[in-house]
């Protein structure tokens, strides 16, 4: 066991809450002892999976994320997880842990509000990198050539956000204050009316647009949760109704684009760039195609990397919620995966 503390309970026994992360378990639990002092939390904190699993009779409550779901299905008396990270699809996609989740055997929160800022400078960053032709200007550092040319203006463009969730929804709002024109697909759709939607964007579509969604773009930014439904939805064919000087920026999870389809389509001229922060087997191995495509950049999973502040202030929220009865932040549906 890497950490263990007590925090006095200002009543009744002290929630007893197991903490892991990848290599940074340390750092939550120290976080969440900070933040938590008379809150009334038992903290230990597991640095492996092996120590997580000693702890399986006495965790309640599961900060953390990275954690194999059957460990977490093992573990008799846990009540609720709040998974550090705002994708879930590493233990969704274990058909008993979704029984789980939807039997309401314990409840499964993810992180919202934490990861739309930096994904939106990342998403705007890699935009903006196209419209200023930043390779170019690099090139002529390197032939040391005053070369004169027009950049493109970002205002005015088209910036489709697939994903018109938490995250989406902060793009959006930055992106409009950069006179970006913003359309966005939901799997509920909006029958085209951006009435019922948050933020300034002036069209969405549902899953069935998808082809006419993506061929009125400037920019693809893929903020999708990764389900079944969503599993190779950005395929090759998709890619090529792109436009030939567009560039998709992915910043969800690998599996949503079909990386063999991604490779094909540039070959063909669309779409021009491609920015994968994700990619289906991370890390990216180096004899993958993908890096010696020169229109494709690699970013190792860093867009949406957290603070355990930010992630313990939200835990802090969602314990006075679920010890009270109230609605949590962040709530997984089983039905959905997402
Ligand atoms: N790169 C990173 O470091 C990083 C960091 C944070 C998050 N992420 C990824 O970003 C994803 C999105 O996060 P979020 O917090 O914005 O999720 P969210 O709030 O759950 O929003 C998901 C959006 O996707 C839409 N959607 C779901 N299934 C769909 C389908 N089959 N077809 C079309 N649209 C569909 C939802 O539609 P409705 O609105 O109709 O429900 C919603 O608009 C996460 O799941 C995670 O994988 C990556």
């Amino acid at each position: 066991m890497g950490r263990e503390k007590t925090a006095t309970a200002m009543t009744g026994r002290p929630s007893r809450v197991l903490v892991f992360a990848p290599d940074r378990s340390g750092e939550y639990a120290e976080a969440l002892e900070q933040a938590a002092v008379g809150v009334g939390l038992e903290i230990r904190a597991a640095s492996s999976p092996a120590e997580a699993w000693e702890e399986r009779l006495w965790a309640e409550i599961f900060l953390g994320a990275g954690l194999e779901a059957e460990l977490l299905l093992g573990m008799p008396s846990l009540r609720w997880i709040q998974w550090a990270w705002a994708g879930v699809d590493q233990v969704m996609g274990n058909p008993a842990f979704v029984s789980a989740v939807s039997t309401g055997r314990f409840l499964l929160t993810r992180v919202v509000g934490v990861f739309g800022a930096p994904l939106a400078e990342y998403i705007l960053g890699w935009c903006l990198f196209v419209t200023q032709d930043m390779p170019r200007t690099l090139q002529a550092r390197r032939d040391r050539l005053w070369r004169r040319f027009t950049p493109e203006r970002l205002a005015g463009k088209r910036l489709g956000l697939a994903g018109m969730g938490a995250i989406g929804t902060e793009v959006a709002r930055r992106a409009a204050a950069l006179d970006l024109e913003v359309w966005a697909l939901r799997r509920s759709g909006g029958a085209g009316s951006p009435a019922s939607q948050p933020g300034p964007v002036t069209r969405i579509f549902g899953p069935d647009g998808l082809p006419e969604f993506v061929g009125g773009l400037d920019f693809l930014a893929v903020v999708l949760p990764l389900t079944a439904e969503t599993r190779g939805f950005i395929s090759g064919d998709i890619l090529r109704l792109m436009k030939p000087t567009a560039a998709l920026i992915n910043v969800a999870r690998g599996g949503i684009v079909e990386e063999r389809g991604l490779l094909d389509a540039l070959g063909a001229g669309r779409p021009a760039w491609a920015v994968l922060d994700v990619t289906a087997q991370e890390p990216l191995p180096a004899t993958s195609l993908l890096w010696s495509h020169p229109n494709v950049l690699i970013t190792p999973h860093h867009a949406g990397i957290s603070r355990p502040a930010d992630i313990v202030a939200l835990f802090l929220r969602n314990l006075v919620a679920f010890r009270t009865g109230r609605t949590l932040e962040g709530v997984v549906s089983g039905d959905l995966g997402y």
